[in-house]
């Protein structure tokens, strides 16, 4: 009941200007990633007819046949292997792991709508930017890559969050990991024109822009093992709530028991929730 209201209000809070409602993706729902096309001679991006710039699918993975895809909310790790690299897309890879060139991708904000409104014009298809970061050194005839990447994707906050939730994305990034162990790492492949690329992706969700917290404090131990500037605001903000107690209740005390029934606490979706999806542990209403 209780989320039928939420999704309720989610979908009269997502109708446009136009009254054409926006979708938003369901949990599970594919994430196809599209690429810039750029020359392999210059790494330049290439412009269609119209000056806009060509975005082509993800190179196909030899497990699927089909171009990287992403799953909303679904977090784990993925495998794709482009299993031939041309002499094209081997120049290419060299601007990108010297930066000349990113490999800029980007992800469809929300599903395309597919309800037409007679005499309204659908509303453009809004994407967020994704550039995977690649990792690795050159050498005269060969190169070497850190093909285990790390992505990260955000959803924009909502009112209700569930576990298995739907939602807009926020913002992504995707970069290899220990590009320092080139030489001796397990997840560097020293590749050749003609070679498979393998890549391997753990990807994880957060349900806000957010990196995670528990009931406004900073998770992160940082090296240091203590973050002093929210430490401090902390305390301010621990006095002025102090001053406020009715009017804080709410907010102080309804809505962080409310976040606590999910367990976004402890919940680095970084660490340790593969599976579920947002790395919630398992709700206790
Ligand atoms: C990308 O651009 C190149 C150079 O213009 C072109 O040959 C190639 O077909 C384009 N790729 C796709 C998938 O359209
Ligand atoms: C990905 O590939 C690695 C190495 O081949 C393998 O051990 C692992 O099980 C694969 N993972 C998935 C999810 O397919
Ligand atoms: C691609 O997949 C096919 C069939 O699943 C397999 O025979 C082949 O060895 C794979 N190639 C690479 C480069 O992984």
């Amino acid at each position: 009941m209780l989320f039928a209201v939420a999704a309720l209000v989610g979908g009269l809070a997502s109708f446009a200007a136009a009254n054409v409602p926006l979708p938003s993706y369901h949990y599970g729902a594919p994430i196809h990633v599209e690429c810039m096309n750029r020359s392999s001679d210059t790494g330049e991006h290439i412009e269609l007819a119209n000056h806009q710039l060509q975005w082509i699918p993800f190179p196909t993975c030899n497990e699927t046949g089909e171009p990287l895809q992403f799953h909303y909310g679904v977090e784990g790790e993925l495998n794709c292997t482009i299993p031939l690299i041309s002499d094209p897309f081997f120049h290419l890879l060299e601007f990108y792991i010297h930066n000349d060139a990113p490999l800029s991708c980007r992800l469809p904000a929300r599903p395309a709508p597919h309800v037409e409104v007679i005499g309204e014009k659908l509303p453009d298809q809004e994407y967020i930017p994704l550039i995977f970061a690649l990792a690795g050194t050159l050498q005269a005839s060969h190169m070497h890559i850190s093909t285990h990447m790390n992505v990260l994707l955000h959803s924009m906050p909502k009112h209700h969050m569930h576990n298995h939730d739907s939602g807009v994305l926020d913002s992504a990034v995707s970069y290899s990991t220990s590009p320092m162990s080139h030489m001796a790492g397990s997840f560097t492949k020293k590749l050749i024109i003609g070679d498979p690329l393998p890549f391997s992706f753990s990807v994880r969700w957060f349900p806000t822009p957010m990196l995670p917290k528990t009931e406004g404090r900073v998770e992160w131990q940082g090296l240091g093992g203590h973050v002093y500037a929210s430490t401090v605001f902390y305390s301010l903000v621990s006095f002025i709530a102090g001053l406020l107690v009715a009017g804080m209740y709410t907010l102080g005390v309804v809505l962080p028991r409310r976040l606590k029934g999910r367990s976004m606490g402890g919940a680095t979706p970084l660490g340790y929730g593969v599976g579920n999806g947002w790395g919630y542990s398992k709700r206790k209403d």
